[in-house]
This record gives structure tokens, C-alpha cells and sequence, in this order.
């Protein structure tokens, strides 16, 4: 690739996200994005979990620099990107450091030149959001062109992905969104939680859901992450990492937003927004 095309070359973001924690978003960040860099894709994952960073654990990479030194520092965001393979860069973010879970407009508007400066010349940039509906938490989701809720068949996690679509409906209104079941234990239970979520969130928000993928309970997820390397790694025959794998042909397929080739507008502050906003 020359550098021109490089430098115009606009990716397809794609938040994972979640209203409950430990949900499985930064396993399958890293498993999706090892997947679709085999796919031939180049594939950028933003740390976006910026108080508890834990890709990089997840990955076993060392880290110098993150986010936090270029936000508050002014560190060359370039000099923090971390290449994990040929086709697989990590942005790191920072962990112990709860301001960065509440950025201030100045550090939102440096954020969002670092990140669209960063993501040219990748296909993909998946973005590890931390859990919660926490300022930051909506605003990477509206810096995605697909927002991603992962959800696990629990009782818990279902209530509170349905609360974070409808602040995203609310506030942002983003009106279409996808969601991943993970932790399943069989297809049947997938397509029934999402049901279940996609007719609470039509009916009550107006909001369209699109189930993405499904990934099953299998231990070798929970044992890849204690040896700090991906699944798809340790065992590429799993239930998950075959579910993932499909997951990355679906991924693939996602437009970038609206279908325009060059980058989105910025987005609207959630004020502006909030004043023509009149969903419930
Ligand atoms: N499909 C799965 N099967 C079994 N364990 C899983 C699965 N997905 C995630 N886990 C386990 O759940 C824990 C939390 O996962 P993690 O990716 O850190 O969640 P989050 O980023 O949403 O907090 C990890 O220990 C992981 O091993
Ligand atoms: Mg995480």
C-alpha cells in the first residue's frame, strides 16, 4: 500500500461493549481481531477499557506508553501503538486511572483526532469499551460505526445491555445496533435471548437489533486467558473459537457508516443531541 492510499484509507470501527461486566468483550475483542487479521485484514484494537485496560494483558504484549500519555501528555499516539502480528496492532490504554473513565470535553475532542488519525490504513479498528454506561463508555460507542453489545444469557447482563441501548437510542441516537450472545449453551438458547432483547428494544425504544454471532461456554476461553494468549490460538478445534471465526466472517461484512469513503462527521455532543433527543 503507498502512502497516499494509506493516509485516505478509512476503516470500519466496531465497538464491543456491554452494560455488565465480565461478559466476555475483551476475549472476544482479541479472538475477533486474530481472526480477521488471518482474514487478511489490518486490524487495529483500541483499548477503550481506559481506567481498567486489559487487552494487553489478555495479548501478553508489553506496554511503554498508552492512551493516558497521549491524552494528558501529549505523546505521539503512533509511538504507543504496540504490533502484536503482521496484521495486528494494539492502541494500550491505562490501568488504575479512573479519570479517564470521565474525559472532559477537551480531552473528548483530542481523543477523537488521535483516534481517527491512528485508524487510517487499518480496515478494522475494534475498540474494547469498558463496562457500564459511563461517559466514556457512549462516546467511543458513538465514535464506532457499529456499536456491538455483548450479552450473556443471564438475567443480569440482559437487563443491563438493554439499559446501555436505550441511553445509546436516547442520547445518541443510534437506532440500530448489534448484538453477540456469548457464554451459551446451546444455539437455540442464543437466538432466544436475543429475541427476547430485540423485542424489548423495538418495542419500547424503537431501536433495530442485529444478531450478529453467538459464541458458546467453552473452558478453553477461560484457560487461554490464564496463559494470556488467544483462543484461537491454544485451540483453534474449540466450540468458541469456531464461533468465532464465523463471528469474523459477519464482522467482515459490516459497511463502514452510511457507506461513505471518507471519515464521519463528528458526532454531536450529547447535549446538542439531548435537545432534539424525545425518546424516553
Ligand atoms: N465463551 C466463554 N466461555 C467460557 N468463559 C468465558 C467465555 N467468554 C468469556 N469467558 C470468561 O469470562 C471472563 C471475563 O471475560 P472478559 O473477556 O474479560 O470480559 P469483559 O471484557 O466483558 O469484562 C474471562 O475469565 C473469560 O475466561
Ligand atoms: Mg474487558
Amino acid at each position: 500500500m503507498n502512502m497516499d492510499n494509506k493516509l485516505l484509507k478509512r476503516p470500519v470501527t466496531v465497538s464491543m461493549t456491554s452494560g455488565k461486566g465480565g461478559v466476555g468483550k475483551t476475549s472476544l475483542t482479541v479472538n475477533l481481531a486474530v481472526a480477521l487479521s488471518r482474514r487478511g485484514k489490518r486490524v487495529l484494537i483500541v483499548d477503550g477499557d481506559l481506567g481498567l485496560a486489559n487487552v494487553d494483558v489478555l495479548l501478553r504484549i508489553q506496554v511503554d506508553k498508552n492512551l493516558r500519555d497521549v491524552i494528558e501528555n501529549g505523546e505521539d499516539p503512533s509511538d504507543t501503538i504496540v504490533a502484536v502480528s503482521r496484521n495486528l496492532d494494539v492502541l494500550p490504554a491505562s490501568s488504575g486511572v479512573p479519570a479517564m473513565l470521565n474525559l472532559g470535553q477537551r480531552e473528548q475532542s483530542l481523543l477523537e483526532n488521535l483516534l481517527r488519525k491512528v485508524s487510517s490504513g487499518y480496515d478494522m479498528v475494534l475498540v474494547d469499551t469498558a463496562a457500564g454506561i459511563g461517559q466514556s463508555v457512549l462516546w467511543l460507542n458513538n465514535f464506532a460505526d457499529h456499536p456491538v453489545v455483548v450479552v450473556t444469557p443471564d438475567p443480569t447482563s440482559m437487563t443491563d445491555a438493554y439499559a446501555l441501548v436505550k441511553v445509546m437510542a436516547r442520547d445518541y441516537h443510534r437506532d440500530e445496533l448489534h448484538v453477540v450472545v456469548n457464554g451459551l449453551s446451546s444455539s437455540r438458547e442464543g437466538r432466544e435471548v436475543f429475541a427476547t432483547l430485540q423485542s424489548v428494544a423495538e418495542r419500547f425504544l424503537q431501536v433495530r437489533l442485529h444478531h450478529l454471532g453467538s459464541v458458546p461456554q467453552d473452558p478453553e476461553v477461560a484457560r487461554a486467558v490464564r496463559r494470556q494468549v488467544p483462543f484461537l490460538e491454544t485451540s483453534p478445534d474449540s466450540k468458541a473459537a469456531r464461533a468465532v471465526l464465523e463471528l469474523s466472517a459477519a464482522v467482515e461484512k459490516l459497511p463502514p457508516r452510511g457507506g461513505q469513503a471518507d471519515f464521519q462527521a463528528a458526532p454531536p455532543s450529547p447535549r446538542e443531541k439531548s435537545q432534539s433527543a424525545r425518546r424516553a
